[in-house]
């Protein structure tokens, strides 16, 4: 039984062990669990991380269970550590948790006898999605050391830009960040987006959190786009084989043109592919006892 709560903990050697297999998965290579139930605990709103993490549980051959935190005992004061506990005395072989606590995982962790798989701890980690960012960037690229990402946005509120940074910096890739002022995290250092986009392999962008924010930023859509999202003249810039990202959901319009999502640099809807092979690397992960 193996925990995922954040990629830092896990070897370079593990993470790409995690992408191989997932490969292996999107090839063709099937692996099945008899009789198992997971546990789908989100308490954040997710279309992508939990129906991809369905998806994989689908294809893996486990049942499962998807909480509605409304209708659930945690309306009534019921903890988060009490909840998971309840799914393990049931039965439940692996939950996978999206919670707004960052850390959530730190009170469960030693506690909790079937493997937990964070979906996202608020502005923490969010482990699987990075690992199929890195994914996408492989197959595009053939490796990942010495590539040159751009990440811009909402760095502050952003666990996908948190993960992706310590994890693409460990692997020799050269990451630089660009966002705006209010929307800074002062552990990093910050370069001029109008300097990057001609020189990097990967544009990622990250969504405007809105909901994170306790006043709306005070930014037009048009201001946003033009100084800290990929606007049409910004696509322009960047290298023939240089590739779009984001994690999703995006807000058109404000990280990024509304044209541009399907243009022919964009792989988000090949990220969204890519993330139901690396769950399921993640679920074998968590179920083999190697
Ligand atoms: C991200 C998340 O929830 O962290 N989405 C996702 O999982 N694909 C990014 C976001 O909500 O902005």
């Amino acid at each position: 039984m193996k925990h995922l709560t954040t990629l830092k903990e896990l070897e370079i050697s593990e993470i790409m062990h995690l992408l191989d297999r997932a490969e292996d998965f999107k090839k063709g290579e099937t692996k099945t669990y008899a009789n198992m139930v997971f546990a789908n605990l989100f308490f954040e709103p997710s279309t992508r991380t939990q129906n991809s993490f369905i998806m994989a549980e689908k294809k893996m051959g486990i049942q499962d269970i998807n909480l509605n935190p409304e209708a659930s005992s945690i309306k009534k004061g019921e903890t988060l550590y009490d909840t998971v506990k309840t799914f393990e005395a049931i039965g439940v072989n692996g939950v996978v948790i999206r919670a707004t606590e960052e850390k959530y995982y730190e009170q469960l962790v030693g506690k909790i006898n079937i493997p937990i798989m964070n979906g996202g701890d608020g502005a923490g980690d969010h482990p699987t999605q990075s690992l199929l960012d890195l994914l996408t960037i492989r197959q595009e690229f053939g490796k990942l050391e010495g590539l040159k990402v751009l990440i811009l946005g909402d760095i502050r509120f952003s666990r996908v830009a948190k993960t992706n940074i310590e994890i693409m910096r460990r692997l020799g890739m050269d990451v630089f960040i660009c966002a705006p002022e209010p929307l800074k995290d002062p552990a990093y250092d910050y370069i001029d987006c109008d300097d990057a986009f001609g020189k990097v392999d990967v544009v990622m962008l990250l969504r405007v959190q809105h909901e994170r924010h306790e006043h709306r930023m005070n930014m037009t859509q048009e201001e946003y786009l033009a100084n800290y999202g990929l606007s049409k003249a910004r696509y322009a810039e960047m290298k023939d084989h240089a590739i779009i990202m984001h994690p999703a959901p995006f807000n058109r319009g404000w990280e990024i043109d509304t044209d541009l999502v399907e243009s022919p640099k964009s792989r988000i809807f090949k990220q969204m592919d890519n993330g139901v092979y690396a769950r399921m690397a993640v679920i074998e992960r968590a179920l083999d006892r190697a």
